[in-house]
């Protein structure tokens, strides 16, 4: 589902008056990219997505991973050809019921041409056949799809789909998405939304879990955990389910300590409901993967996915807080371009620090002085990292995350905690579903604040060095 503003510019116009004459141009092939700045080749033109049903069977013995994937798409333009994001062995694949002949253009990039021309505006069935070791595939220089002890995760950050599903690979087109896999009996399969089957019984020795994802959804924001799982289900005061997951190779007190803290995930998300508006999804909940598994936590849509190591010194409820604002800041409204990865996480490191404040844990204010005077200090090379432009190869740079919050925390102190918070959940409002880029944001903020806020974020995203902090943060009454 593309949600986009039409700038309607000569050549459009052109475009439009030479069909409406008669003199239609030929069908021509979907762009191998999305328009991303960052990342020219991730997802593609010519096609939008509104569901995929990702049909697999698994063997973790041997990391065989095998199926199907339909696509249910729309054309966005008369189509010869199209692209899509994938970096398995593709074994066939179909478009309108017809046989298409596919090439690979490059490692993580399949080209599809159907048997017959796509029409603007007519639905698109595209169905792909695979069959590969995705521990063994490499694609761009590197493999992401993560094989454990009991299992795999297929849980990353920009790139992850690429290996177990062939997708438009950019958060700006979302879809619905079915996932369904096939695992020998005793093996967990978790993953976004609402369980429809669970571990039902295939065939002697092999049972199939279901999931259901009914609101849009980024394509790197979808994951497996596949593996051996202590699971919990239960349901939330709205009626939508709960499920967390716990590894079993956890020792029992880190298990213990990760269940004080992504056990309150209900809770958590209520409260961010609180600051945020309504909690955009229908399903809740969390997956904790084996210490060291994965080294990051991810805002896996509806169940973030978190590494078992994040708790071995005991509960961390603030990064649940962390990933759970991600559901609004990140996931409902996701990134129109990678570059402003700031919004995603200066906004969730935000949230920790509004959830400290809420614990009397310690003030926002408190912790920016902190991190801004102690954390890094002035001559610290972390101000030389510009988090509205850190450059793809730095995407997770601590600038994104705390130069980010402190640039959220000087939006406050500048307009105010009525005005600051309006901005927030009419940013979250307008932008449900959807995405949105800095200057939309600016736009929004300066509507709502009546400010020119221009210098201000000129300076605190865009300009090397460290920014000058309101009084009232560094001399707080
Ligand atoms: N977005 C994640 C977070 O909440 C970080 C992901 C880092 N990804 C990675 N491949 N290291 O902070
Ligand atoms: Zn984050």
């Amino acid at each position: 589902m593309l949600r986009r503003t039409v700038t309607v510019t000569a050549a459009v116009l052109a475009a439009v008056l030479t069909v409406q004459t008669g003199s239609q141009a030929a069908p021509a092939p979907g762009s191998p990219g999305a328009g991303d700045v960052y990342y020219p080749e991730y997802g593609n033109g010519g096609y939008d997505v509104g569901h995929y049903d990702i049909r697999l069977r698994y063997y973790p013995d041997t990391d065989r991973l095998t199926g199907a994937t339909t696509i249910l798409a729309t054309a966005t333009q008369d189509l010869s050809r199209f692209n899509l994001d994938f970096a398995l062995k593709t074994t066939s694949v179909r478009v309108n019921n017809r046989p298409a002949t596919f090439t690979k253009q490059s490692d993580h990039e399949l080209v599809v041409t159907p048997a017959r021309p796509i029409t603007k505006g007519t639905p698109i069935t595209v169905v792909v056949e695979y069959d590969d070791i995705p521990s063994a595939v490499v694609a761009a220089g590197f493999t992401s799809w993560n094989r454990t002890d009991d299992g795999a995760l297929a849980v990353n950050e920009p790139e992850i789909a690429w290996w177990w599903y062939p997708s438009n690979d950019h958060p700006t087109d979302k879809a619905s998405f079915d996932v369904s896999v096939l695992v020998p009996d005793g093996v967990e399969v978790i993953s976004n939304g609402t369980p429809t089957r669970w571990a039902t019984p295939a065939f002697a020795g092999w049972d199939r879990w279901s999931w259901r994802q009914e609101k849009p959804q980024a394509t790197y924001l979808a994951f497996l955990a596949i593996g051996q799982f202590d699971t919990y289900q239960d349901t939330s005061a709205d009626g939508s389910p709960i499920v967390t997951a716990y590894n079993t190779r956890l020792d029992p007190v880190t298990a213990a300590a990760a269940r004080a803290s992504v056990e309150r995930s209900d809770e958590i998300t209520d409260w961010a409901a609180g600051l945020f508006g309504p909690y955009p999804f229908g399903a809740r909940g969390g997956v904790v993967t084996g210490a060291g598994d994965q080294g990051f936590a991810l805002e896996t849509q509806t169940r973030p996915v978190y590494d078992g190591r994040s708790f071995i010194r005991g509960s961390n409820n603030s990064l649940v807080v962390h990933e759970l604002a991600h559901q609004w800041f990140g996931d409902s409204v996701a990134l129109g371009q990678w570059k402003d990865i700031w919004l995603n996480e200066g906004f969730a490191t935000y949230a920790q620090w509004l959830w400290s404040e809420d614990q009397n844990e310690g003030t926002a204010a408190e912790i920016a002085r902190y991190v801004y005077s102690e954390v890094h200090p002035a001559d610290d090379p972390f101000w030389q990292v510009l988090p509205g432009d850190p450059g793809a190869d730095r995407l997770f740079d601590s600038a994104v995350y705390d130069r980010g919050a402190l640039t959220v925390h000087h939006l406050r102190e500048l307009v105010g905690d009525e005005k600051f918070f309006a901005i927030l959940r009419a940013w979250t409002e307008k932008n449900e579903h959807g995405d949105g880029t800095t200057p939309e944001f600016q736009a929004l903020a300066e509507q709502i604040s009546g400010q020119d806020l221009d210098a201000f974020l000129q300076t605190w995203l865009y300009t090397p060095g460290r920014p000058e902090l309101g009084p009232s943060t560094l001399a707080p009454a």
